[in-house]
C-alpha cells in the first residue's frame, strides 16, 4: 500500500478538501506541507459544513494530523480555526495534531505588508491578504520566527529585534506605523502556552510512522500553476505547491510521496489576478461560476471561469508526475448543447502545446479548442460510472486522453459519498 499525495493540478480550489477527506478514512496521518491558511478547504459531512484553511482536512476525521515544516503558520488563525472546530464537536488536541517545531509563523506585521503592497500596487496580485508572501521571504530571507522559538524568551527577543530592522524600512515606505516589538514579543508570549502543546519534531514522528507501515496522505494546497517556480510568475503564490514540495515540506524522503493524485475540475477557475487563457467573459463562464459556486472559501472573491484547459492540465501532469487523477464538479455542464476543450495555444503564427514561461506571452495566447457534445441528463450525486449519460463519459475520456492520465476517482457533488472510484490510489 502506497502513500498518496495529492495536489490541484489548475489554479487552486478543484476540490482537494473534499477528496482528502473521503481518502483520509484510509490513511493513517494526514500531512499539510506548504502553504498556509490562503488555503481553502471545504468539507461537506451529511449536514456539517467545515471550512479548514490551515488544518489538514484530516482532523475532521479523527486521523492523526501534521502540519509540516514547509507551511507558514498564523498561530492566532491556527488557535481560533481549532476553537472553531471545538464548537463543531471536532476536539483538536496534541494527541490528533503535530506542529512542526520548525515551521516559520505568520506575524501581524507579514499581513500588514502583504495589504499594504497589494494597497500601492498599480498591478495587484490580487493575494488572500494574509501575510503568506513576506512570511515566505522571511524565512527565505533567515529571519523568520519559527514555532520553537516561542518556548525561548531569549531568541524571541533576539528576533523580534532582527526582523523589524528589516520591516522597519519597508513599512516606512508603505506610510504604514513603526511595528512595535514589545508588543509582537507580548503578544507571542500569550499565544506561546496554547500553541506549544502541539509543537513537536514532525519529522521524526512521520519518519517513525512511516518505518512501521502507516500510510501518509499529504495534502496540497492551491494548484500547480499558483507554484512560485512552475506557475504563472508572478501571479502565484509564495510557495511550491507541485507534490515534490510534499517531502521536503513534511521531512520525509523523497520516494514517500507514492501516487500522486491531481485534483482536477471538469472546467477551468483562477480567483486574482494573471494569465487564463480559457477565461469566458460571457453569459457561460456566468453560469458555470453560479451553478460551480465559484466564491473562494476565503475571501469570498468571485472566481473567474472558463473552459477546460486540457494543455494547462497536461503541463500540471508532467510536472507533479501525477498518476492519476480526480475530476470533480463534472455536474456543473450539465445542460449545456455544447462543451470546448482548449487544446493548445496560437501565439501569432506560433503554436504551443504548453504554457510558455513569459509572461507577456501567457497573456497574449489564443485558445485552440475542440468542441464537444454535451448532455442534458443530471451527472450530480452519480455513484456509478454507468449512471453518466453517454457524452459525459466521452467527455471524461477525451480528458484522459488528451492529458495523458487516467481518472481514478470522479466527484459528483460536494457530498462525502458522491465519489465514484475507479481504482483506489492507495491500492498502487
Ligand atoms: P497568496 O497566496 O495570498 O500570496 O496569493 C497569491 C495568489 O494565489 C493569488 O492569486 C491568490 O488568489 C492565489 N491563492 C492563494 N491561495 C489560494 C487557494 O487556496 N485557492 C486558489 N487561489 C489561491
Amino acid at each position: 500500500m502506497a502513500n498518496v499525495t495529492v495536489i490541484g493540478a489548475q489554479w487552486g480550489d478543484e476540490g482537494k478538501g473534499k477528496l482528502v477527506d473521503w481518502l483520509s478514512n484510509r490513511a493513517d496521518v494526514v500531512v499539510r506541507f506548504q502553504g498556509g491558511h490562503n488555503a481553502g478547504h471545504t468539507l461537506v459531512v451529511g449536514d456539517q459544513v467545515y471550512k479548514l484553511s490551515l488544518l489538514p482536512s484530516g482532523v475532521v476525521q479523527g486521523k492523526l494530523s501534521v502540519i509540516g515544516n514547509g507551511v507558514v503558520v498564523d498561530p492566532w488563525h491556527l488557535l481560533e480555526e481549532i476553537a472553531k472546530l471545538g464548537g463543531q464537536g471536532v476536539a483538536v488536541t496534541p494527541e490528533l495534531l503535530i506542529l512542526a517545531d520548525n515551521a516559520c509563523l505568520i506575524l501581524p506585521l507579514h499581513k500588514d505588508l502583504d495589504q499594504a503592497r497589494e494597497k500601492a500596487a498599480i498591478k495587484k496580485i490580487g493575494t488572500t491578504g494574509r501575510g503568506i508572501g513576506p512570511a515566505y521571504e522571511d524565512k527565505v530571507g533567515r529571519r523568520a520566527i519559527r514555532v520553537a522559538d516561542l518556548a525561548d524568551r531569549e531568541a524571541l527577543i533576539a528576533k523580534i529585534d532582527r526582523l523589524l530592522a528589516h520591516h522597519g524600512p519597508l513599512r516606512r515606505g508603505l506610510g504604514l506605523p513603526e511595528a512595535d516589538g514589545a508588543a509582537l514579543l507580548a503578544e507571542l508570549e500569550v499565544i506561546a502556552p496554547k500553541v506549544l502543546p502541539f509543537a513537536k519534531p514532525a519529522w521524526l514522528h512521520l519518519n517513525e510512522l512511516v518505518r512501521a507501515g502507516r500510510r501518509v496522505l499529504f495534502e496540497g494546497a492551491q494548484g500547480a500553476l499558483l507554484d512560485v517556480d512552475h506557475g504563472t510568475y508572478p501571479y502565484v503564490t509564495s510557495s511550491n505547491t507541485v507534490a515534490g514540495q510534499a517531502a521536503a515540506g513534511s521531512g520525509l524522503g523523497a520516494k514517500a510521496t507514492g501516487y500522486i493524485l491531481g485534483i482536477v475540475k471538469a472546467y477551468t477557475t483562477r480567483v486574482g489576478e494573471g494569465p487564463f487563457p480559457t477565461e469566458l467573459f460571457d453569459e457561460i463562464g456566468q453560469r458555470i461560476g453560479e451553478v460551480g459556486k465559484e466564491f473562494g472559501t476565503v475571501t469570498g472573491r468571485a472566481r473567474r471561469c472558463g473552459w477546460f484547459d486540457a494543455a494547462l492540465v497536461r503541463q500540471s501532469v508532467a510536472l507533479n508526475g501525477i498518476a492519476g487523477i480526480a475530476l470533480t464538479k463534472l455536474d456543473v455542464l450539465d445542460g449545456f448543447a455544447t462543451l470546448k476543450i482548449c487544446t493548445g495555444y496560437r501565439l501569432g503564427d506560433q503554436e504551443f502545446s504548453y504554457l510558455p514561461a513569459g509572461l507577456k506571452a501567457q497573456e497574449q495566447l489564443v485558445p485552440v479548442y475542440e468542441e464537444l457534445e454535451g448532455w442534458s441528463d443530471s451527472t450530480q450525486g452519480a455513484r456509478s460510472w454507468r449512471d453518466l449519460p453517454a457524452n459525459a463519459v466521452k467527455y471524461v475520456r477525451r480528458i484522459e486522453e488528451l492529458i495523458g492520465a487516467p481518472v481514478a476517482l470522479l466527484s459528483t457533488s460536494p457530498q462525502r459519498d458522491d465519489t465514484i472510484m475507479m481504482r483506489d490510489p492507495f491500492a498502487d
